[in-house]
C-alpha cells in the first residue's frame, strides 16, 4: 500500500484545514472535489489548500472519476468529507443531498472493492445532525427521545419539549434520530461505511462534528454558515434576526479543533469503535451568539423574530470528555477566543471578491 492519504471534499472548508498536517504525515495526500460552485464561487483551487496537496477535480458520484483516481493510486488512509451540507436546503433538494452523501459514499467503497484497495482506515466526518433533537431528561430522571417538533408545534411557538431538558450528545442515552434529510444522508454514510468496512476488515472511524466555525470558511454559500451571516448583517448596522425565542442551543467548535481531531482520527494509534462527538462543551444560545456579533461591530441589538425553520433542532452540543478518552482530543479554542478572530478574518477579506 502506497503511503498516500485520500481526502474527498479535501478542498472544503475543513479539508483545508487538515491539508497541512496531513501533508507532514504522509507521502503524498490527494483530494478529490469536485469543487462544488455553491461552496467554491471562483472555481478555483483555494489558496488555503496545502500546495503540497494534489487536487484532482472530480464527482465522487461517477465511477469513472473513481477508475481513473485508484488506477494510479492505492490509498491507505482515506478521510471522507464530501458532501452536501445544507441542512435547511436539504428539505427541498433531498434527492441531492442523498446522491452525493449516500450514493457518492458508495460509490467509493464499490471502487475500493473493484480495484482491490482495502485501506488501513477510513475516517468519516459526520455531523450532531444525526441525533436530531436528541435526548431530553425529566425532573423526574427519566430519559426520553422526544422525536421531531412539528410544523404545528413550531408555528404555536412551541420551541421545547415541556418539562424537560436537553442532554449533550456524547451520553449513551442518545440514539441518533435525524429530523432533517441531511442529517438522515449523515447517519445513512456511517451504516454504510461501518457495514462494508467491517465485512472487508477495514477500520471505520466516525467523527461526529458539532457547528464548525473559524477562518476559511466560506462567506459565499448562503446555506451554511451562520457566523459569516450574522457578522454581514451586523458589519452592515442591521439588527440580526434570531429566530424561535433565541434560545436555540448550539455548540460552536473550532476549526483547528476539529482538524486536530480528524488528523488523529487518521494518524493516531486510538481507532474509536464507536462515533465519536466533537464538539467545544459549550451550549451556547443563538441570541447570545448573535449579541456577541454584534457587539463586535457596534452594530444594534438583535432582533428575536419568532420565525423558524421546520427540521430545525432546538438544542445540540456535546460533551466532550469521551472525544478525550477515545481519541486523545480535547477541544482548546473557546467561542469567546474564536469569534473575534472569525469576525477580523472575515473582515480581511475583500467582500466584492468570490471567496475560494
Ligand atoms: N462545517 C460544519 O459545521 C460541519 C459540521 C458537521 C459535519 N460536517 C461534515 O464535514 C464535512 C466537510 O464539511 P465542510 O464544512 O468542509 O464543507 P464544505 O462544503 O466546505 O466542503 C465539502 C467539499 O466537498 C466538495 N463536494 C461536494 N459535493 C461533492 C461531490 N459530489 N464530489 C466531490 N466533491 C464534492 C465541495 O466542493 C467542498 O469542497 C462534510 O462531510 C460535512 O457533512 C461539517
Amino acid at each position: 500500500m502506497d503511503d498516500v492519504c485520500l481526502v474527498t471534499g479535501g478542498a472544503g472548508f475543513i479539508g483545508c484545514a487538515v491539508s497541512g498536517a496531513l501533508a507532514d504525515a504522509f507521502g503524498s495526500v490527494v483530494a478529490l472535489d469536485n469543487l462544488h460552485p455553491q461552496v467554491h464561487a471562483s472555481g478555483e483551487r483555494p489558496t488555503a489548500l496545502d500546495p503540497r496537496v494534489e487536487l484532482v477535480v472530480g464527482d465522487v458520484t461517477h465511477e469513472q472519476v473513481w477508475d481513473d483516481l485508484l488506477a494510479g493510486r492505492r490509498p491507505r488512509v482515506v478521510l471522507h468529507l464530501a458532501a452536501e451540507t445544507g441542512t435547511a436546503q436539504s428539505l427541498t433538494e433531498s434527492t441531492r443531498h442523498a446522491t452525493t452523501n449516500v450514493v457518492g459514499t458508495t460509490r467509493m467503497l464499490d471502487a475500493l472493492a473493484r480495484h482491490d484497495v482495502r485501506p488501513a482506515r477510513i475516517v468519516l466526518a459526520s455531523s450532531r445532525a444525526v441525533y436530531g433533537e436528541g435526548a431530553w431528561q425529566g425532573a423526574d430522571g427519566v430519559v426520553h427521545q422526544p422525536g421531531q417538533r412539528s410544523h404545528a408545534m413550531l408555528a404555536a411557538s412551541h420551541w421545547d419539549f415541556p418539562g424537560l431538558t436537553p442532554l449533550p450528545a456524547g451520553d449513551p442515552r442518545m440514539a441518533p434520530a435525524p429530523t432533517s434529510v441531511y442529517g438522515a444522508t449523515k447517519l445513512a454514510q456511517e451504516h454504510v461505511l461501518r457495514a462494508w468496512a467491517l465485512a472487508v476488515g477495514v477500520k471505520p472511524s466516525v467523527l461526529r462534528l458539532q457547528n464548525v466555525y473559524g477562518p476559511g470558511q466560506s462567506l459565499t454559500n448562503p446555506y451554511t454558515g451562520i457566523v459569516p451571516l450574522f457578522a454581514r448583517l451586523a458589519r452592515a448596522g442591521e439588527p440580526i434576526p434570531v429566530f424561535e425565542d433565541g434560545a436555540i442551543l448550539r455548540d460552536f467548535v473550532h476549526v483547528d479543533d476539529v482538524a486536530r481531531a480528524l488528523v488523529l482520527a487518521v494518524t493516531g494509534d486510538a481507532v474509536p469503535s464507536g462515533a465519536v462527538d466533537i464538539g467545544s462543551g459549550e451550549a451556547t444560545s443563538v441570541l447570545e451568539l448573535a449579541r456577541r456579533v454584534a457587539a463586535v461591530y457596534d452594530a444594534p441589538p438583535p432582533r428575536v423574530t419568532g420565525a423558524f425553520r421546520d427540521g430545525d433542532v432546538r438544542a445540540c452540543w456535546a460533551d466532550p470528555s469521551p472525544a478525550a478518552h477515545e481519541l486523545g482530543w480535547s477541544p482548546t479554542v473557546m467561542l469567546a477566543q474564536g469569534l473575534p478572530q472569525l469576525c477580523a478574518w472575515i473582515d480581511a477579506q475583500d467582500p466584492a471578491a468570490p471567496q475560494p
